[in-house]
């Protein structure tokens, strides 16, 4: 397998795929550039050679239209600025070859976002599964997602993947243009090497005791994960939103609180799963409740009140939307001693002052776990902006890009873009 150090890059063309799909504000402002770092050591080590640069990247889910508030010319100036290059622009991905042949070495061109193009992601746009047109639909956007990575390998001589928050999808960028290049013209960069080897010593290598949090508001979507850890780990934190389906099951009062009522049984599951595996589940029990929060402005609506009730009898017009003080000290005294420590996903709306003590209980312990030994690994955009706003990205092990390729890999799923390069 190539790999980037080896690799020598003077006086090649090198088409990059990395994941810029970073959070913007209202006015595009980017709110975490944690990715963009991220990819820097690849992309400076393909200049400094002397080669020149073909970025690539999708930002939001547009669906396979074009949408100004996906675009990525919004973060140009910034990657232009972290890169220290002028970076060129190319607004059409698929109509960048003129661009892309006038690129010298040490320049830097970065290409529209991919997913303006349905044939990105691969899948028929605008016809149901159900359809009996749709296997027909789907086969013909296959030759299509084909064609469509053929084009954007066409624009340069090897190619690098250093996308791992976008690993875990089978796309045009990610995996399918891994075919137009032999092999010793396609390599992970230094970031997805990082990451993996991260995800490795999670695995392979657990010095314990080993103790997940899990944070969110959808026990539905972390199931997966949650299982696949009640395997590996001697503690288990559940957080944030997904407490009030775990009071709902046991018939707890939780007011207007987010709950998958669907899924009860599934958390009953998840309990008796941890007790036949001996795991301890670490639940929070109280919880700092709201009666009006606004989601899109991140904050108590004026005249709301905020108080703190136990997770199980909170009044019909409250809502949880952070761990109380008796379950930060309970999350933290989990964390105590721990050797390998995962998190993903925050333990309340840490956007908001007023609800920030439960993740950052945890991010505190966590730190304070990582200087006395352990490897800790942080994953997913909100633990990521946690970690970032409380300033303790320095005081943990590993910050990953990656959110649900960080929960796929850590699930033990082999991922796409890996693979590709890996030639599994
Ligand atoms: C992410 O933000 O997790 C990655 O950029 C992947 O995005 P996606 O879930 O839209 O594929």
């Amino acid at each position: 397998m190539q790999t980037i150090d080896k690799f020598n890059f003077a006086g090649k063309k090198a088409i990059v795929r990395v994941d810029f799909n970073v959070p913007l504000d209202e006015n595009g402002k980017i709110t975490d550039d944690t990715r963009i770092r991220g990819a820097l050591p690849t992309l400076k080590k393909i200049l400094a050679d002397g080669g020149s640069l073909i970025i690539m990247s999708h930002m939001g889910k547009p669906k396979g239209k074009v949408n100004a508030k996906y675009s990525l010319n919004q973060i140009v100036d910034e990657v232009s600025k972290q890169l220290g290059v002028k970076v060129a622009f190319a607004p059409d991905c698929a109509k960048a070859a003129d661009a892309a042949k006038a690129l010298k070495a040490g320049d830097a061109l970065l290409l529209e976002n991919l997913r303006f193009y349905a044939e990105e992601e691969g899948k028929p746009v605008g016809i149901e599964k159900e359809d009996p047109a749709y296997e027909a639909a789907k086969k013909e956007m296959k030759a299509k997602q084909k064609d469509f990575a053929k084009t954007l390998a066409s624009y340069a001589d090897c190619y690098v993947n250093d996308a791992f928050g976008t690993a875990h999808r089978k796309h045009a960028s990610t995996a399918v243009i891994a075919d137009y290049f032999d092999v010793e013209n396609k390599m992970l960069g230094y970031l997805m090497e990082k990451e993996v080897q991260a995800v490795d010593n999670v695995l392979s290598n657990i010095k314990r005791p080993f103790v997940a949090i899990m944070g969110g508001s959808k026990v539905s979507s972390k199931i997966g994960i949650i299982e696949n850890l009640l395997g590996k780990v001697d503690r288990l934190v559940l957080c944030g939103g997904m407490t009030y389906t775990f009071a709902k099951a046991h018939g707890g009062e939780i007011g207007n609180s987010i709950v998958e009522l669907d899924k009860l049984d599934v958390a009953l599951g998840v309990e008796e799963l941890a007790k036949k595996n001996g795991v301890e589940l670490v639940l929070g029990t109280d919880s700092v409740c709201c009666t009006d929060y606004d989601f899109a402005t991140f904050s108590v609506k004026p005249g709301a009140k905020v108080e703190v009730f136990n997770s199980n009898s909170i009044p019909t017009e409250y809502e949880g939307l952070d761990a109380g003080p008796l379950s930060r000290e309970k999350f933290a005294k989990a964390i105590e001693g721990a050797k390998t420590i995962l998190w993903n996903g925050p333990a309340g709306c840490f956007e908001c002052d007023e609800f920030t003590a439960g993740s950052r209980a945890i991010g505190d312990a966590i730190a304070k776990a990582t200087a006395e030994g352990a490897f800790s690994l942080i994953g997913g955009g909100d633990s990521v902006a946690c970690v970032n706003k409380f300033g303790l990205a320095d005081k943990v092990s590993y910050i990953s890009t990656g959110g649900g390729a960080l929960l796929e890999a850590i699930e033990g799923k082999v991922l796409p873009g890996v693979a590709a390069i890996k030639g599994e």
